[in-house]
């Protein structure tokens, strides 16, 4: 297959390149049907963002192998088994290896480094005066848990990369995101300067005050390994340029920010923004699919307009403070009261480390105490799921009269384009100014400052009051806008890039 960027052909099959996708989270994880495990291999979707697009992207495309961890035991043994036959596994035309690791490591990777340290430092969720408490056990989890585990995936590259070399052919590596940080590092370790890298991003960077929350040798260490990759991908042009200024101040190399360009001694990292997308066409036809009509019926029997809200339960986006901004618009308009629904579809997340638990009962009482206040014996004022439950959320999607998005912070925010293709209600998106989306799409969305509960209530207000020409015209332009810019997009400028660096040329 020979991938067309604009100008350029970038031959991914023969000659040049052997592409390998390395990410954290696989796109299906295995389980056993029959209560005791002993059935049938079964297999769901994985959850995120990051998994829907490289999905859209890798699916059809035999040439690209997708590495990632075995997270269920069944994953283990469909590891096992790959590693015993030489050949990935393959399911719904992916080519994928799942790599099995040490379960206290992987426990201290994700449950105590990656997710809660990583992830709040950059979404901005800790309340500095008392979190968080670093120390002796931050240090244990970062050698014990995230370095063993960054080797191990860089193990597991280079083997799949020595299965299956051929002459001639450079590898070209897709790292994807900051559970896999030190990988840039480990694999140049054992690759050596030819393998192209490239690693992408899918959450915010922080202003570089922010980043240095993290313990020095965290700080430091991830940051010279990033510079070992020959591209570093975000979603926006503010997360690359707040990239670029913590690697000039953290650890003083050369910094273009305007160019995004990195010089260090051994090479031109580019830093660069690649907005994500989705591929429409999919979500259309997911849209007449038999589960997404049957789910259909539960959505159009709730009461008034609808509200909506599709995310995993995590603190970054901001839905008790979605929650406290419709009670205020309850309070505020009791015109609205019984004529709207609140429909939050919430897919579980993360559940074994201590804040998203505690944030999960924060949700539950925050409904609680909402629908007692205001419910009626006719009208429940939200509507709460906390289980996954796609075609719902897809039934959602084309029934709602306005979409909260309000994260604290956001990579990008993929439900917000999702939605906008599909719905039939023309309606209206209402946007915080801190999600990645904002970028593209803030122009025609209701824009929200998320920490501002009367703004949002107001907002949510005025999407409902909107006159339909003005709902129509910016249903219209969003819709465009992500068909426009879809996946395949995302995955060209990407390719652009490989070819025009002065590492895949050659000079
Ligand atoms: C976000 C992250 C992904 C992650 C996903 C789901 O989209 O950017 O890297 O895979 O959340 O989170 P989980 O912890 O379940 O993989």
């Amino acid at each position: 297959m020979v991938a067309q960027a604009e100008g350029v052909n970038v031959d991914v099959d023969g000659r040049d390149a052997r592409f390998v996708v390395v990410s954290n989270r696989g796109p299906v994880t295995f389980s056993r049907s029959g209560s005791e495990g002993s059935g049938e291999r079964e297999y769901s979707r994985g959850a995120g963002g990051l998994v829907t697009a490289l999905n859209a992207v890798l699916r059809h495309r035999r040439d690209a192998v997708w590495i990632a961890s075995a997270i269920s035991e069944e994953d283990a043994r469909v590891a096992e088994e790959a590693l015993r036959d030489g050949v990935p596994y393959e399911v719904e035309d992916l080519k994928v290896v799942l790599v099995e690791h040490e379960g206290e490591a992987y426990d201290l990777m994700y449950n105590h480094l990656a997710n809660p340290l990583l992830w709040f430092v950059q979404h901005g969720l800790y309340n500095l005066p008392y979190t968080p408490e670093l120390g002796d056990s931050t240090k244990r989890a970062w050698e014990e848990g995230y370095i063993p585990v960054n080797e191990n995936f860089a193990e597991a590259v280079a083997r799949t990369l020595e299965a299956s070399a051929q002459e001639g052919e450079e590898p070209v590596i897709l790292v994807h995101d900051y559970q896999l940080y030190m990988l840039p590092l480990f694999l140049r370790e054992r690759l050596g300067d030819g393998a192209f890298i490239s690693l992408f991003s899918h959450i915010p960077w922080p202003e570089p005050d922010h980043w240095r929350v993290l313990p020095e040798y965290i700080r430091e260490d991830v940051l010279r390994s990033l510079l070992k990759a020959d591209v570093v991908a975000f979603h926006t042009h503010r997360y690359a340029r707040n990239f670029a200024r913590t690697a000039h101040e953290v650890l003083n190399v050369e910094a273009d920010e305007e160019e995004g360009v990195i010089h260090t001694r051994e090479r031109e990292v580019w830093v660069r923004p690649y907005p994500i997308s989705i591929d429409p066409d999919e979500f259309k036809k997911l849209a007449q699919s038999e589960e997404v009509l049957k789910e259909e019926e539960f959505v159009k029997d709730l009461p008034g307009k609808l509200l909506l809200r599709v995310d995993r339960m995590d603190l970054s986006k901001n839905v008790v403070r979605g929650f406290a901004a419709y009670a205020r618009m309850l309070e505020r308009y009791p015109d609205t009261r019984g004529e709207v629904t609140f429909l939050a579809q919430l897919q579980p997340s993360r559940g074994d480390i201590p804040e998203y638990a505690s944030y999960a009962r924060a949700i539950q009482r925050a409904v609680d105490e909402i629908n007692e206040k205001y419910g009626t014996d006719s009208w429940e004022p939200i509507v709460l799921s906390m289980e996954d439950n796609f075609p719902r959320s897809v039934a959602a999607y084309k029934n709602y009269d306005a979409l909260l998005v309000n994260a604290v912070r956001d990579g990008m925010n993929l439900v917000a384009k999702e939605a906008a293709v599909i719905n039939e209600r023309d309606g209206v998106l209402i946007l915080s100014e801190n999600a990645g989306a904002y970028e593209e799409l803030g122009e025609h969305a209701l824009t929200v400052n998320p920490f501002d509960i009367d703004e949002q209530a107001v907002k949510i207000y005025e999407a409902f009051n909107m006159p339909d020409d003005e709902r129509t015209r910016r249903a219209e332009v969003l819709r465009q806008t992500v068909i426009e810019n879809d996946i395949e997009e995302w995955v060209k400028a990407q390719l652009k890039d490989i070819a025009a660096h002065p590492k895949w040329r050659g000079t």
